[in-house]
């Protein structure tokens, strides 16, 4: 069996969502499935480079794997939200999508200066959203080296965009 392939199995392909064309990874077979949720956030765990002082998981798929990493490591957990979720003050920082953009916040006081921040999200595509996640957390005073995905969709450049912007990039399956 091909490394990860066991991960790979879990993952739903459905076609044309959320419009024609595109092929969805559903991950949400992955976390149905007792041995393959357990299987995905120990090599997630395995592959995280040197100690982390807090994970910081994007909304919303980001938060199950960054909070079952962080139990793992032994690390806090930091909330990437979607902004106007937080209630404290916040910082935000803005990505372009398709058309238009959009906005992540993490709380003002979320870390302490130099904290070692792991970065986690379901899945990596363009890279716009962990690349502003990667740009808010460094705005904060965060040392962000390394970001951990299951799923990396190498075709559309976002994990070699982060890998140029100085992250470390794992993912358990291309
Ligand atoms: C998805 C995925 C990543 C992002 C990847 O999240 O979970 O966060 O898109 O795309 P990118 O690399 O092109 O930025 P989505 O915005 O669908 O949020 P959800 O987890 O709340 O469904
Ligand atoms: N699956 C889940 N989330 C995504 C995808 C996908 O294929 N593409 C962009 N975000």
């Amino acid at each position: 069996m091909a490394e990860n392939d066991d991960i790979r199995q879990r993952i739903r392909t459905i076609p044309d969502f959320p419009k024609p064309g595109i092929m969805f990874r559903d991950i949400t077979t992955l976390l149905l499935d007792a041995e393959g949720l357990r299987l995905a956030v120990e090599r997630m765990a395995a592959a995280v480079d040197g100690p982390v002082d807090l994970v910081a998981g994007i909304e919303a798929r980001g938060f199950l794997f960054g909070a079952a990493l962080a139990v793992k490591l032994g690390a806090g957990m930091l909330l990437v939200r979607k902004d106007g979720k937080l209630p404290g003050a916040t910082i935000a920082e803005d990505y372009a999508l398709e058309y238009g953009t959009d906005r992540i916040a993490i709380h003002a006081d979320a870390l302490a200066p130099g904290a070692r921040v792991l970065l986690v999200d379901d899945l990596i595509a363009t890279g716009g959203t962990a690349r502003a996640a990667v740009r808010l957390l460094r705005k904060a005073g965060a040392h962000v080296t390394q970001a951990s995905f299951v799923v990396d969709l190498p075709e559309l450049g976002g994990a070699d965009a982060l890998r140029g912007d100085g992250i470390g990039v794992h993912a358990l399956v291309a």
